[in-house]
């Protein structure tokens, strides 16, 4: 099946049942997409569809057919984002930190603290605490998705069970 990912169109042969993050990293040798719980409930596995972070564990391969999917790989213009996770101590062990930067690097530019723990609501974090998280996304003032350039396709991020 022909996919849109990280800007390339490119050819991916997987089952179309297949979790996205599976073929992510298996399919397409993409491993900055984590798996925590493989349940919906920790945001580990969080990549871009159409400009929206959705669990990537509990998409079906065939869903991503017409979606433009970004990694952590592939978002580019968030080095002030990444070096603030750096430098504010919001990243410790990594597992959740791609995950926390696709989520930071849609919300709104400037967003304020609600903002931000609301955006972040589905990550989970179990080394840092959350402040040196929030303080990297309020501190990185630029961020690379423009929403509105974006075709919006919201995907549940809750668990369907
Ligand atoms: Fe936890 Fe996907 S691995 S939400
Ligand atoms: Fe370890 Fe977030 S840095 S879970």
């Amino acid at each position: 099946m022909k996919i849109h990912l990280n800007g390339k169109r490119i050819e991916v042969a997987a089952p179309p049942m297949k979790r996205l993050l599976d073929v992510l990293r298996e399919d397409c040798g993409l491993t900055g997409t984590k798996e925590g719980c493989g349940e919906g409930e920790c945001g580990a596995c969080t990549v871009l569809l159409d400009g929206e972070p959705v669990n990537s564990c509990l998409v079906p391969f065939a869903q991503v057919r017409r979606a433009r999917v970004v990694t952590i790989e592939g978002l580019t213009g968030s080095r002030r984002l990444q070096e603030a996770f750096v430098t504010e101590g919001g990243a410790q062990c990594g597992i959740c930190t791609p995950g926390m930067v696709l989520a930071a690097a849609v919300l709104p530019k400037k967003a304020s603290l609600k903002e931000i723990r609301v955006g972040l609501a589905g990550n989970l974090c179990r080394c840092t605490g959350y402040e040196g998280i929030y303080r990297a996304i309020k501190k990185s003032a630029r961020f690379y998705v423009r929403r509105s350039t974006l075709k919006t396709k919201r995907l549940s991020r809750r668990k369907t069970r």
